[in-house]
């Protein structure tokens, strides 16, 4: 290999390594979408997918994604304490963007609309809740009604 050669692959290489960095710094806060049992009417989530492991330590998420096939937008499960969940379509009020969980609240990346981890309107252009779906827990598993 000449010199321009030796260059450019070095050049490339750095390159692939600094995009492969940021991929996996965005996976690594990335949202999670969680195992789930689903059938027609219904979500079934381990609690235990609400607990990651990282690094030998065990951390509590303050939220979950699931996909259902009735929606074509995610939803999002938030844990409020070990027995209240809340289960938000994912679908912003104001013109339908999909919204972003930033936390306890989802961010309209659209019009800038935000939601607290209820459905409940926080910021403007949006007027309306979310959609939010009906959820109980047991000692295993978090369930919720579509
Ligand atoms: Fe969400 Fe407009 S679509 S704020």
């Amino acid at each position: 290999m000449d010199r321009k050669g030796f260059i450019k692959s070095c050049g490339m290489a750095c390159l692939g390594g600094s995009a492969m960095a940021v991929l996996l710094e965005s996976c690594a806060t990335g949202s999670y979408f969680a195992k789930s049992n689903n059938t027609q009417n219904q979500i079934i989530i381990p609690k235990s997918e609400f607990i990651s492991f990282s690094k030998g330590k065990t951390n509590d998420r303050k939220y979950v994604l699931v996909k259902h096939e009735k929606f074509s937008y995610p939803i999002c499960i938030y844990k409020l304490d070990e027995e209240n969940y809340s289960a938000l379509l994912m679908q912003c009020t104001h013109k339908g963007c999909e919204l972003k969980p930033q936390g306890n609240y989802l961010a309209c990346p659209c019009h800038g609309s935000e939601f607290d981890n209820k459905g409940v309107v926080q910021n403007p252009p949006a007027e309306q809740n979310l959609q939010n779906f009906q959820t109980k827990a047991d000692d295993k598993n978090v369930y919720i009604n579509l």
